[in-house]
């Protein structure tokens, strides 16, 4: 293990979080809702509290918004980008070393599309965009179909699962095996890539937690890297032997393309399907409605997303000066957070906004799938894999109920569950 990780983790990550437990015991909002339980556990009453009047907050912690009309401005407004430089609190020779320190490709870090701004966004995004043409996902809708099938048998013969390991994960990643051309063999490897680098996402992680994430991502580009020559020698039929194929990306360039599609693909669904169980548990009127009327569940779905988001914040960069009407000075070089979450909550976009309704009308205008540029490009997929595990599920087994507390995982960005105990009863 490369010692300079250490210090990338301490610029990135171990002073912001020594300043985060600072103003946290001062009773700081955002470094609360960022860092701590509070945060991971009742995210929306510290979010309502930072609201405000939508704009951006400029907190001790930095600058944040909650509020829809803003978060989907500044998602849709070239003045901000997302690379994300170091913050500038961290002393300059520390910051200006740290960002020399190559750390193994990852979903968060350049050429991925996520950290790249235009012209050389477009490079990267365009190829992955236009490979998840419909046919290729309507073909992953009917893998989705046979693998939540397959699923629901097997759980079948068991009086109590954890709903997360044998459904949740397990339809995402199969979806993720099915694009990636992996064998469904290695998906206990994408599992636990998976919950070490998901932390990554967040501000101000443990030195143990960084040290994980690392010695995952070394794992997985020595995996990723084989796979890369193998598609090129025997393509297949799916979506990443078609970039690999037919596009112009350098390995480098496939490899950060790979680690998005994972990281972007598989965590977020997972969560989403996880989120949404004890949300429709209950709310049982709510279940009857969709079991009655089945053709309610699209539009349930938007509410889920919008209710419960997986992806709960990202941040943008300040490029050049930017003075919202009636706001302050936004400082060029300086991040903000851009909380989706608080957006989906807002009350002048979507009235009671804590109530889970599944007749919203406006569900559908959440931003848990961003806006502009790095709009989600598996959006419709997702909304595909949902919309046949879950009506599966609650078909399969109607009595089926929590069997104690579900377990919070400990973070702030993705939000979800890593276990949950359920009873079922077949039919
Ligand atoms: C519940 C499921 C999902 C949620 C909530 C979600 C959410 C998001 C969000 C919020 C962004 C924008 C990030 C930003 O603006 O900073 C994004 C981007 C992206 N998503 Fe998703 N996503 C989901 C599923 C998927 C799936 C299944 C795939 C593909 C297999 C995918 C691929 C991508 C990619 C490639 C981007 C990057 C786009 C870019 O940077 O240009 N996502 N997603």
């Amino acid at each position: 293990m490369d010692a300079r990780y250490s210090i990338r983790w301490a610029a990135e990550h171990g002073l912001p979080r020594l300043g985060f437990l600072a103003l946290r015991a001062q009773g700081d909002l955002l470094a609360r809702l960022m860092s701590g339980d509070e945060g991971y556990d009742d995210p929306y009453s510290l979010i309502d509290q930072l609201r405000g009047d939508g704009g951006v907050q400029v907190t001790r912690a930095g600058y944040a918004v909650f509020g829809y009309e803003t978060c989907r401005e500044i998602l849709r407004d070239r003045r901000f980008g997302v690379r994300k430089p170091i913050d500038s609190a961290v002393p300059l020779p520390l910051r200006r070393y740290a960002e020399r320190i190559a750390v193994p490709p990852n979903p968060i870090e350049a050429p991925s599309m996520f950290a790249l701004d235009p012209p050389e966004h477009g490079r990267l995004r365009k190829p992955v965009a236009s490979a998840f043409t419909p046919r290729a996902v309507a073909r992953l809708g009917d893998r989705v179909r046979e693998v939540t099938a397959e699923l629901l048998d097997a759980m079948a013969a068991h009086e109590s699962v954890d709903l997360i390991a044998t459904f949740a994960a397990q339809v995402p990643i199969a979806v993720i095996a099915e694009i990636m051309g992996f064998p469904a063999a290695d998906r206990e490897l994408f599992l636990r890539w998976g919950s070490h680098v998901a932390p990554l996402l967040d501000v101000g992680i443990s030195w143990q937690a960084h040290h994980r994430a690392m010695l995952a991502t070394e794992a997985l580009t020595d995996y990723l890297v084989a796979h890369i020559e193998k598609v090129r020698r025997d393509p297949g039929e799916d979506i990443f032997s078609l970039l690999v194929t037919t596009g112009d990306l350098t390995t480098t360039e496939l490899l950060a393309s790979a680690n998005v599609l994972m990281g972007a693909g598989f965590e977020t669904t997972m969560n989403l399907l996880g989120n949404s169980i004890p949300i429709l548990l209950s709310h049982p009127d709510q279940l009857d409605l969709l079991r009655a009327e089945p053709e309610r569940w699209s539009l349930a779905i938007e509410e889920l997303l919008r209710f419960d988001t997986s992806v709960q914040m990202t941040a943008r960069s300040v490029l050049e000066p930017v003075q919202f009407e009636g706001g302050v000075p936004l400082e060029p070089g300086k991040s903000v957070v851009v909380s989706v979450a608080g957006a989906n909550r807002d009350p002048a976009k979507f009235p009671d906004p804590h109530r889970f309704d599944v007749t919203r009308a406006n569900a559908k205008d959440h931003l848990s799938f961003g806006t502009g540029m790095h709009a989600c490009i598996g959006a419709s997929l997702t909304r595909l894999e949902v919309l046949q595990a879950l009506p599966a599920l609650f078909d399969r087994f109607p009595d089926i109920r929590l069997d104690g507390e579900p377990t919070r995982r400990r973070l702030s960005t993705l939000r979800g569950y890593s276990q949950m105990p359920v009873r079922l009863k077949s039919r």
